[in-house]
Parts: C-alpha cells; structure tokens; sequence
C-alpha cells in the first residue's frame, strides 16, 4: 500500500522508513529506524528527486507508482549516490523508460561504477545552472563532502524549497509526522540528529560551512533533507546546530566524562569526580562506560560539550583499547577545540595518562590539555584524591576563560 505525504501543492515525500536495520552504514547503531526520503515534483514535467535504499525500495516504488497516477516520469534527479539514496536507480529507471537522469559529473562516474545503466539519458548539471520543469525552475549548487565528493543540492527558484541531500538529515524514522513543527524536534530528535552529523559529516566541517554560506544567499522556504523531518520553519535553530558542529565548537559548557574501567577502580574515581563537580555547581555532566557505549555516541556527545575528561585504565602497557578507538574515532572525525582532562590507572605501570596526553598533542592539536591530571594507583588514595581536587578547579577555572 502506497504511503506518502503532501510536502506542497505539487511536491509529495515518496520516501520509506527502515526500523529493521541495525545498523547504518553497517556501523551506527539506529535503535529509532532511519528513514529514506525522496521527493516527487507534479510539473509540466515530473521530477522524482533521489531515491531510497534498496532494502526498502518496493515501498518506495508503490509511493512513486501512487502519485504518479498513470503520468511517466520524465526525470530522475539524482543529489547524492550514496547506496542508501541511490541505490534504486536502475530499477526506477527500468520501470519509466522515458526518464532522463539529471546530475552531476562525478555521480554520473559512481553511477557507472555501480554498474546502473544510465547511458543515452544523462543530463549533466554543475554549480550554477538552471533547469526548468514548466512552473518550477531550479539551480544547482554543489556540494562537495557532504557527503560524498559528487554531491549536490537543489534549490528550487520558483518556491524556495531546498533539497539538501544528506545536510540537515538525522537518524531515526518517520511515525507519520514529516515536518519539523509536527514533532518535538529538541526533545525528541536532536539527539539522533546530532549522532547522524557528527558521525556521518562531521570529518567535512569546512565543507558544511561552505555550503552553509552558500546556503545563506538564498531565501530558504523549505528544507527537504534525505533523511529525517522535512524543515519548513525555525531554520535558524538547525542552521546554528550545524554551524557549531561544523565548526566544531561546542554546544554547551559541560563536562563530559569517558572512563575505561576493569574492575570498578577507575569507575569509583571518576564518580568522586562527578560528585565533586556537582558540589562546586556545575550541572552540565555527563558520563558513560567506554567499554559499555557504542562510539557514535560518545562522539555525539564530545562534539555536544565543551570539555572531556578521559579516564583510562592502563592495559598491557597501552591506552585501554575501546578509549583507543573512541581516540581515533575523535581524530578520524577531525574534532577540535575542547579542553581535555586526564585520568589514569595502573597497578604496577600507570602509563595511559602520559599516552592519552601525547596522543591529544600530536594527533588533535587544537585540543587544550589541562595540567591537572590523576594518577590512580589501582585505587584512589589521600594523593589521587588531592590530584582530583586540583582538576576540579582546572576545569571549572577553564570555563571562565
Ligand atoms: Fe544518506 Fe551519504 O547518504
């Protein structure tokens, strides 16, 4: 049964939603679902705008027969390559053999890669050209690394809705409400919004910015992004979620605690941690068990608050190998700009606080390190208490500055 919704007078959300995958990308955990979007445009010409991962795409293929009602489909306008986008390609191309593709240079070379068969009926487009469907006129602006290198955005001149590709998506799947001011988007999805940036976009920042400034010449009515609610007010308050992203800086002052445990050592101190920053007045904390969190999150969350402290047991002679990965990730993603606090443990060898520190300088170099550090001796004693208490003060001293 075909399921879509009215965007505007001629524009309808064909998309689907996926609540079976575990697993975006084959790494993210999505626990609330992703949902796939893609557009239909009734013009003098109809435009079907990107299409949906495979696993869902008879759903989508019902919703595009449905609002179709009989008219073929004279172009595939293809944004954004990426399998969960385009992965439905060929067969709605096999299915409207008049339609014409329309992208840009390098998702015309990924479409022959994935071995679409889209020659004779490409319609390459780059920065700047225009293109009319009877009523609706459009421009194209590319997009470069967000998030692939052949992406592009579609502005539409004639009612000022933007197709935004993979900019402004967010985790988590539709229960029917598409548009923004239809769900309790600071409550509800903000979360999943900013777990599906800072791990899918987040390494791009300067190329979110740059579209971002693009973005800002242009009078925005409606942003339709490939996943996630459709935005059709309050753009203010998404656009400066993804400018501090972008920017890598951080959301709120707070102090992020990830702690690499082995016997509960490590876990007692930094819940004394938590415990005296709480009696100093700072509300804003939040900590997880490095081992027991999936890494997207710790990322959401680092790239959430402006300081973090890591607390690492020392495991054979090395940082703990899950605070290990959540380093590389934070590296892997190119995150800047907070202020660090360390914490290590050891019986005999304590070495991961030296190591955490030598990886913050070489490998994140924006970082600030705080000289305030803790050594746990296998378990907190009178001097990893002191030492406690003068991080205490470094990080509060440091959110004045
Ligand atoms: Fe949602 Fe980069 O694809």
């Amino acid at each position: 049964m075909y399921c879509v919704r009215k965007v505007t007078d001629d524009l309808y959300w064909v998309g689907a939603n996926d609540r079976r995958l575990t697993l975006f990308e084959n790494i993210h955990p999505i626990p609330r679902g992703v949902s796939y979007n893609s557009y239909l445009l009734l013009d003098e010409k109809t435009v079907l705008f990107d299409t949906v991962d495979w696993s869902a795409g008879r759903q989508f293929l019902e919703n595009v027969e449905h609002v179709l009602d009989g008219r073929k489909l004279d172009y595939l306008l293809i944004n954004h390559m990426e399998p969960d986008h385009g992965a439905s390609i060929e067969e709605v191309l096999i299915r409207y053999p008049e339609a014409q593709v329309i992208s840009t240079e390098k998702a015309f070379m990924l479409m022959h890669q994935f071995n679409f068969n889209v020659d004779g009926r490409m319609i390459q487009v780059a920065e700047g050209d225009t293109f009319s469907f009877g009523k609706h006129e459009v421009t194209f602006v590319s997009a470069p690394m967000v998030h692939w290198p052949e992406a592009m955005v579609t502005y539409d001149l004639t009612n000022g809705v933007l197709f935004a590709a993979d900019a402004f998506g967010s985790f988590g799947s539709l229960d029917g409400r598409l548009f923004n001011d239809e769900v309790n988007f600071d409550r509800d999805w903000i979360d999943d919004a900013r777990r599906y940036y800072t791990n899918i976009v987040g390494k791009y920042g300067p190329h979110v910015q740059a579209l971002l400034k693009k973005a800002s010449t242009v009078d925005i009515k409606m942003i339709c992004p490939l996943h996630g609610p459709v935005w059709r007010n309050d753009f203010a308050y998404f656009i400066d979620k993804y400018d501090k992203w972008s920017r890598y800086e951080p959301e709120e002052k707070g102090v992020l605690i990830v702690y690499a445990s082995m016997y509960g050592n490590m876990e007692s101190a930094v819940n004394v941690l938590a415990a005296k920053l709480a009696e100093r007045g700072m509300t804003n904390i939040a900590m997880y068990d490095v081992s027991k969190t999936h890494v997207s999150q710790l990322i959401s969350e680092t790239f959430r608050l402006s300081h973090i402290v890591l607390a690492s047991v020392t495991y054979n002679l090395g940082i703990y190998p899950p605070m290990h990965n959540y380093l590389m990730d934070m590296k892997a993603l190119n995150l800047q700009n907070r202020t660090v606090a360390i914490m290590e443990a050891g019986s005999w060898a304590p070495k991961s606080g030296s190591l955490m520190t030598e990886f913050m300088d070489e490998e994140l170099k924006t970082m600030t390190v705080l000289n305030e550090q803790v050594s746990v001796l296998s378990s907190m004693n009178e001097t990893s208490a002191l030492e406690m208490d003068q991080m205490v003060e470094g990080i509060l001293e440091s959110m004045n500055d």
